[in-house]
């Protein structure tokens, strides 16, 4: 689908014009206006749609009236939601092309954009008859660099959320690491297992002992003269989960392929950096590995030592996401950078204590995790934080090592959180677990099942802000 930016798109001869409506104010187009409210009471609330015939009085061929609700109510997420909604409805009509005159009082080009991208995006890459799509939109009364903001965004979620939709035959470890070599603008660095032995990363390296896939432990880094703040941001990149020798039942394995979103998540963000050159340094880190079930694989009761030399008591190998992440924040810690943020689908708990919708957010910094939520909000992902008291800690006591990697089944978002806490030095943390937003069962919102982008635009839009 292309877009594009025009200051005439009225007198565009496409097959749809489609226009704004305020509850209780007059469209743009008089033909609207006189059908849609005088002759059949077309009320304009958020998200209604009407559609009429113009049978030649204007170049489209149609127009579509997308209703916005009251005005003052009406901001930039609202705008995504309602481009998006005409554009299904211009898929349902086999519409080719379109115009948008959308007067809305700001620039509205960046979220109409990223609204009308996630109604285009289908996984159709398998199918053999592909989706119907919309070829190409023309936006009014927007800026050419709105719309390019929102093309970044909307290609850096489409981007995550195709690696995350494939299956895991497709996105291996070595997948992952070629993926990020190829991204341009970056210094990369990808460590093999003799590497990863070298750099002490025992945690990391007992979970993807099982596989035959090598693990990849990956280092992408955006940098620019004089940087004002350095992040570090961690993607959990198992690529499958089966849960090793503590096997998932086969409903809960089916859709383990998505245990990358995270770092699909970090290598859709890192795609994007080039396009808006942010004065800051972006480290972008993904420790690539699969957790198998085999004559290799790790076991319960096995003890592992992390990079900073901490033990770990194996209690079940199902919380190898953890184990993962242990090492790569030890990494990261090292880097010498002010802020560090893993995202991850870490916890069936979390999906539990919030649904499919709210992302769990943790941290060591109120502030920085206080700033995060704001960028979410924005940018219209729900974040909703949750506590990280020391008593969390208690259930991971071991007898033999410095802690287990699993305690009690209660408040095990949180308890995660305060495992991995024990990995973070000297540096402001967030931990972001996406285990229930990543990846949907059921269609939901501006999404089809499957991928979803989790973290995408709220990791972006901070990185750029800050
Ligand atoms: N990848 C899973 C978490 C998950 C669950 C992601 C559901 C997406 C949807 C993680 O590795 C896991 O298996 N966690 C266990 C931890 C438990 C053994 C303490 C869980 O949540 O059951
Ligand atoms: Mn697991
Ligand atoms: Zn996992």
């Amino acid at each position: 689908m292309e877009i594009e930016v025009s200051n005439d798109v009225k007198n565009l001869a496409v097959d749809v014009l489609v226009i704004n409506m305020f509850e209780g104010e007059k469209t743009s187009q008089d033909l609207a206006n006189t059908y849609a409210i005088d002759r059949d009471g077309f009320k304009g609330k958020l998200g209604q749609t009407y559609l009429l015939q113009t049978y030649g009085q204007i170049p489209a061929q149609k127009i579509l009236v997308v209703g916005c609700g009251k005005r003052d109510e009406f901001c930039e997420n609202e705008v995504r939601t309602v481009v998006y909604k005409a554009v299904k409805k211009l898929q349902q009509m086999f519409a080719k092309t379109a115009a948008f005159d959308f007067e809305v009082g700001f620039d509205w080009g960046k979220f109409g954009t990223i609204g009308a991208m996630l109604a285009d995006y289908a996984f159709d890459k398998y199918k053999s008859e592909k989706a119907t799509r919309v070829n190409e939109l023309t936006f009014g009364n927007v800026s050419e660099e709105s719309v390019k903001a929102g093309k970044a965004f909307g290609n850096a979620m489409k981007f995550t959320r195709d690696l995350a939709n494939e299956p895991a035959a497709y996105a291996t470890p070595s997948k992952l690491a070629e993926i990020a070599l190829n991204i341009e603008g970056l210094e990369t660095k990808v460590y093999d297992k003799k590497e990863t032995e070298e750099m002490g990363m025992g945690a990391f390296l007992a979970v993807s002992q099982g596989s035959v896939q090598p693990p990849k432990f990956i280092h992408m880094k955006y940098s620019c003269p004089n940087p004002k703040k350095k992040i570090a941001i961690i993607g959990k990149g198992i690529c499958f989960d089966s849960g090793g020798m503590d096997l998932k039942p086969p409903s809960s394995m089916l859709t383990m392929r998505d245990d990358m979103s995270g770092a699909a998540c970090v290598l859709g963000v890192m795609q994007a950096l080039k396009e808006f050159n942010p004065q800051v340094e972006v480290h972008g880190i993904v420790a690539a590995c699969e957790n198998m079930a085999s004559g290799s694989a790790y076991k319960p009761g096995d003890i592992l030592t992390a990079k900073n030399g901490k033990t770990i008591e194996v209690d079940n190998t199902d919380a190898e996401g953890r184990l993962t992440l242990a090492d790569a924040l030890c990494y990261a810690c090292e880097l010498g950078v002010d802020e560090v943020i893993d995202i991850a689908t870490l916890t069936g708990a979390c999906v539990v204590a919030l649904g499919s919708f709210v992302t769990g957010i943790m941290g060591n910094d109120e502030d920085m995790i206080h700033r995060i939520m704001q960028t979410a909000e924005n940018v219209g992902e729900k974040y909703w934080q949750l506590p990280m008291f020391k008593e969390y800690f208690n259930s991971l006591k071991s007898d033999i090592a410095d802690m287990k990697n699993t305690g009690s089944r209660q408040g095990g978002a949180s308890i995660a959180g305060i495992f991995l806490q024990e990995f973070v030095k000297d540096v402001k943390w967030a931990h972001i677990d996406i285990a229930g937003t990543a990846f949907l069962e059921k269609p939901e919102n501006e999404f089809i099942k499957g991928a979803t982008g989790a973290g995408v635009r709220t990791l972006l839009s901070y990185i750029i802000n800050s």
